[in-house]
């Protein structure tokens, strides 16, 4: 399935960070990071680099979903990504990622690196589907559920392994 509208898909800005907190508290209704947490990690530029997908002209359409990266060099981590609900299969969470990889690439790293709760089916599917790689397991992490470690290579760029 395509997305029917156009999305834009920008730079997180300050005035981002009210809507995208509350888009987090529906996506992770347990463990939502909460405003400090949004404005700490956006503080964190450029190392941190966070976007969001806007409907429409990228002016002021609602956001439909974000993503960012910490970017340490040779690697970047995943820190997050979601798509509203109502847009989720739509392509939207692969946009985001293929946007994270380019930023990534283009700060110079050469390998993705994630997170992913053991029983998040839909994030694990994605990741999966763009070529990520278990490589370690983390018992108990979340808190009695497993973090699984995935990996890609960055093709280009001093890549190790693309
Ligand atoms: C994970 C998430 C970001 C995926 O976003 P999305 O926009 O729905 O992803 P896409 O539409 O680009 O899906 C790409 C592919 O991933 C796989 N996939 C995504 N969601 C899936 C699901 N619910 N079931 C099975 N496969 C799925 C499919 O292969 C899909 O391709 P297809 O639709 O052509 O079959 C979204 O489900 C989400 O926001 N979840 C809540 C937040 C979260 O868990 N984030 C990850 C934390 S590590």
């Amino acid at each position: 399935m395509m997305m029917q509208d156009p999305v834009d898909v920008v730079s997180m800005q300050w005035l981002d960070l009210i809507e995208v907190a509350a888009l987090e508290v529906v996506t992770y209704p347990d463990d939502a990071w909460s405003q400090a947490t949004w404005w700490a990690e956006l503080a964190g530029r450029p190392r941190r680099h966070y976007l969001v997908a806007r409907s429409g002209d990228g002016v002021d359409g609602a956001i439909l979903g974000y993503a960012g990266i910490d970017i340490t060099g040779e690697n970047a981590d995943v820190m997050t990504i979601a798509v509203a609900p109502q847009q989720r299969r739509t392509g939207l969470g692969s946009v985001l990622l293929a946007r994270m990889h380019d930023a990534a690439l283009q700060a110079g790293a050469s390998a993705m690196l994630l997170e992913v709760r053991a029983d998040n089916a839909e994030a694990r599917a994605l990741y999966a589907r763009h070529e990520y790689e278990q490589i370690a397991t983390r018992a108990g992490y979340y808190g009695g559920v497993d973090a699984i470690v995935m990996r890609r290579a960055l093709p280009g760029r001093g890549a190790s392994n693309a």
